[in-house]
């Protein structure tokens, strides 16, 4: 194992035993069983909870604690699961398998699926507005924040121009590098830039460090899509725990089929790197500077 993946072990190590029982507490009751087992099914089915570690990893570079920023970390990855939930229905992206399961919406069904999505995105709220012990100006922050990241400025309008995307390749129609760089900024980047900066404000950061680790944030989730483009291009089934090989096909605007898989492979070490150089004057930057890389080098 590298130095950054041992790091990265060592790191989830330690925080997974608080955000998983954290990410289901919430929903462990309600009056409506079906759609509570969609949505816990595919919370439980796995996923690397990359978002919520970073959130807490953020707030620790700062002097914070991964406890204060816990809510922020629950209500981003339910916000990424009903993406992820929706990204896969029929009507969107199309896919059976997901976190090495049947979709949501093959095990339970489209319409429970759908709902599983929307119950997820508004708990995400309620989880920020209620839970933990923030003070009430830095909950209202961090709403505001999810919700920029969330909807039609971030992952929502990302995600249009993703389909709105597949319908101009099969019409024949061109894009540049700049309207790939906004999908991505969009559907994937928003998300991970909100998990950093989400980290920050429970954090209680100053402006700058705030601002640094926002864009940070950006460059990594840029990183992380291209990286998921490249790893559709080139791995499997079952080292993925999802459907790949599907983008081309479908049209996808993605960096491989636009600069090739050396061309993509060029971009993400430079997002990468911008992501290194912003976040090394941070007070304890080390954690997500492992990050950064390990998120640049991953297999799955
Ligand atoms: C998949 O995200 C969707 C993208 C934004 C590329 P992840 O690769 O983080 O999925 P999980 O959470 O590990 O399943
Ligand atoms: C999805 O991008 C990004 C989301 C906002 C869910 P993809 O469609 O490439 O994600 P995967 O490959 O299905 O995980
Ligand atoms: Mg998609
Ligand atoms: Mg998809
Ligand atoms: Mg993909």
């Amino acid at each position: 194992m590298s130095e950054t993946a041992a790091r990265v072990r060592s790191d989830l190590d330690r925080l997974l035993p608080l955000i998983e029982p954290a990410l289901l507490a919430p929903l462990a009751e309600g009056e409506a069983p079906r759609v509570g087992e969609a949505m816990r099914y595919s919370l439980k089915a796995g996923g690397k909870r990359v978002r919520p570690a970073l959130c807490l990893l953020a707030a620790e570079a700062l002097g914070g604690t991964a406890e204060e920023a816990l809510p922020c970390a629950v209500a981003l990855e339910y916000i990424h699961t009903y993406s992820l939930i929706h990204d896969d229905l029929p009507a969107m992206d199309d896919d059976d398998l997901r976190r090495g399961q049947p979709t949501c919406h093959i095990a339970h069904g489209e319409g429970q699926a759908i709902l599983a999505g929307d119950g997820l995105l508004t708990d995400a709220f309620r989880v920020l507005a209620r839970e933990g012990h923030l003070a009430p100006s830095r909950r209202l922050e961090a709403v505001a924040v999810l919700a920029e990241a969330a909807g039609w400025r971030g992952m929502v309008g990302g995600q249009s121009l993703d389909l709105e995307g597949e319908a101009l390749t099969a019409q024949g129609g061109t894009y540049d590098l700049d309207h790939l760089r906004l999908i991505h900024r969009l559907k994937t980047g928003a998300l991970l830039r909100a998990s950093l900066e989400l980290g920050a404000v429970a954090a209680g950061a100053d402006p700058a460090q705030r601002v640094a680790l926002r864009d940070a944030g950006a460059a990594m989730g840029l990183a992380f899509q291209i990286q998921d483009d490249l790893l559709d291009a080139t791995s499997t089934d079952e080292q993925m725990g999802k459907r790949v090989g599907k983008d081309a096909g479908k049209g996808k605007i993605t960096y491989p089929r636009l600069l090739g898989l050396d061309g993509a492979r060029m971009a993400l070490t430079e997002a990468t790197e911008r992501a290194l150089c912003l976040l090394q004057p941070l007070p304890n930057p080390h954690a997500l500077m492992a990050w950064a890389r390990f998120l640049a080098e991953r297999t799955a």
